[in-house]
């Protein structure tokens, strides 16, 4: 008797709450698939930077190198405000004279400044005043047979302060302490807060043949073509051979910086590093 009439109202329950029970599921799904789909975008934004840039080795690779590398400056410009960086002073002569900013660990990127960002080949960003003579380099030289190829443009704090651990990981894991791990690695990557990378006047350029980031790049055609040409367009070789001890960071000859068509001659010819003409220049 009892058990007849409990299991009718143990049906009529669940038949009432059904609705009730299923919303509950549902939320719960649908909850967790957020949480799921949260920790898969971050890893995919990482995962997309990289292979944004290895479609572009490979395209560049690729017999069509000229249509891949038909570098278009995109409309699409988004403002961008540092969030991070340093207590160093600023100013609006440093507004003023924003090609010749100098940013390193003694002139960290001061916390208010500001720039746009433009985007040069679909994807690549960069201050977007540096774009149009970035994307006449480029073009010049695939008329010379020459397909370079921007490896890394604009990064923001988090993705230098990525950089920079990885690489104290990878000396500690060669049996480095963690102090001479750090002091080895801001000699090749900026520590975060110290990178021109950071308020986009610096590219990093290989090329199609050759991409890795080592001081070999300087001995190719794109390496040597770079070291000789890239003043005509504002550019300078900003980590040359020899001059470590001015500049604090070993020989890179596939980091470009942005100074201005001016600056950038005069340096070029007179063989000086970006602090060295600063001095001179008494900016
Ligand atoms: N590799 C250069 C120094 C940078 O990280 O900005
Ligand atoms: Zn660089």
């Amino acid at each position: 008797m009892r058990k007849n009439s409990f299991f009718p109202k143990l049906r009529n329950i669940i038949v009432r709450c059904r609705y009730v029970c299923s919303t509950i599921i549902a939320a719960l799904f649908c909850w967790g698939f957020s949480l799921y789909t949260e920790e898969i975008t971050r890893e995919q934004i990482i995962q997309a930077k990289e292979a944004i840039v290895e479609v572009e080795i490979e395209e560049a690779r690729s017999a069509d190198t000229r249509q891949v590398s038909e570098n278009k400056i995109s409309a699409s410009v988004v403002k961008e405000t540092r969030e991070q960086g340093s207590e160093a002073d600023s100013s609006s002569d440093l507004e003023e004279d924003w090609k010749l900013m100098l940013i390193s660990k003694r002139e960290p990127v001061p916390l208010d400044y500001t720039f746009e960002l433009g985007m040069i080949q679909g994807e690549i960003r960069a201050d977007i005043r540096i774009l149009e003579e970035a994307n006449e380099m480029l073009k010049e030289a695939r008329k010379e047979g020459i397909f370079l190829v921007i490896c890394s443009p604009y990064r923001d704090y988090d993705r230098q302060e990525m950089l920079f651990n990885q690489k104290v990981k990878s000396y500690m894991e060669q049996g480095m302490s963690f102090m001479e791990a750090y002091i080895q690695s801001s000699h090749t990557i900026a520590v975060p807060g110290a990178s021109e990378h950071q308020v986009g006047l610096a590219l990093d350029i290989v090329c199609s043949t050759y991409y890795r980031l080592d001081e070999a790049f300087g001995d190719t055609e794109a390496g040597k073509w770079l070291a000789e040409n890239s003043y005509q367009y504002g550019f300078i070789l900003r980590y040359p051979k020899d001059k470590e001890e001015i500049t604090g960071i070993e020989y890179e000859p596939w980091h470009f910086r942005y100074v201005g068509k001016e600056a950038a001659k005069e340096m070029t010819e007179q063989k000086l590093t970006l602090e060295e003409y600063v001095e001179q220049v008494g900016t």
